[in-house]
């Protein structure tokens, strides 16, 4: 049955997970199949071309477990990739961070004034900008790429005063130019929003795309009748990393058991 078949998801690494924690809480009924790059990881200070071919490796797994859709939980795959990974996956949908998160962005801001933080590649892409400007050509777009911050998820952390230091630094410019948005524009990125939010204050909203991006994949998989009815779910984790470190993140990030089997791809 179309409605049982798994959804695809991957990142490089633990940044997913945060789209995963929306998809349980979201879609609660949906099977699942979660890949984490691990052994490629990190992705952000790679080369655009390197990212894509790691990125279309996985998509073609995903398509060979026969998913009925596929997420691409990673900001910076999205902005490098997305087209080429619509192409491969075609006729089954894709779903990509960034559109969403701009989307999002341009529906949050008052004074048109947006911080979108991301590895340094994204930011380099310049993607989330362009994306932005799309919908409103007047905003204004400050793009703050940092590997550091997403190294330090990756690395087990959500919050302490290194993070708090290091997010205050990185904040600095865009919070004087008087942005009222930010954007956390990595996966990661989620798992350290009491950081970013305790430099940004209560005028400032911080936001992540995954809210959005899992509202428009359950509207359209209702209104292509394949939302999954049955539960409960199938929820299969993979990292093509170790896989006794993938363990210990994942009980970090994700609340219950699961057990990540490596996968060599
Ligand atoms: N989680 C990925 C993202 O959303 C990036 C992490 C990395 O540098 O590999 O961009």
């Amino acid at each position: 049955m179309e409605h049982d078949k798994p959804i695809g998801i991957f990142d490089s690494g633990v940044g997913g997970l945060s789209v995963v924690k929306n998809i349980i809480k979201v879609l609660p009924n949906e099977n699942f199949i979660y890949i984490a790059d691990s052994k490629h990881f990190p992705y952000g200070t790679k080369s655009a071309g390197e990212v894509r071919n790691f990125a279309l490796r996985i998509i073609k797994y995903l398509l060979a477990q026969n998913v009925k859709a596929v997420i691409v939980a990673c900001n910076t795959a999205s902005s490098v990739a997305i087209d080429e990974i619509k192409k491969s996956a075609s006729p089954i949908p894709v779903f990509g961070m960034i559109q969403a998160g701009a989307q999002y962005a341009a529906k949050t801001t008052k004074n048109h004034k947006i911080c979108v933080i991301s590895t340094p590649l994204t930011q380099k892409q310049h993607t989330y900008l362009n994306e932005i400007k799309k919908i409103n050509p007047s905003t204004e777009v400050f793009e703050v790429g940092s590997q550091e911050m997403i190294n330090l998820v990756e690395n087990g952390i959500e919050h302490n005063e290194f993070a708090v230091n290091l997010t205050k630094e990185n904040l600095k410019e865009p919070i004087e130019k008087g942005v009222d948005t930010i954007v956390l524009g990595s996966t990661h990125l989620p798992f350290l929003y009491r950081t970013v939010k305790s430099v940004a204050g209560e005028s400032i909203s911080v936001i992540d795309p995954s809210d959005f991006l899992i509202i428009q994949v359950k509207e359209f998989l209702d209104n292509n009748d394949l939302l999954n009815r049955k539960h409960p779910s199938e929820r299969l984790f993979f990292t093509t990393g170790n896989r006794e470190e993938f363990k210990e993140k994942m009980k970090v990030f994700l609340e219950g058991t699961y057990i990540p089997e490596r996968l060599d791809i």
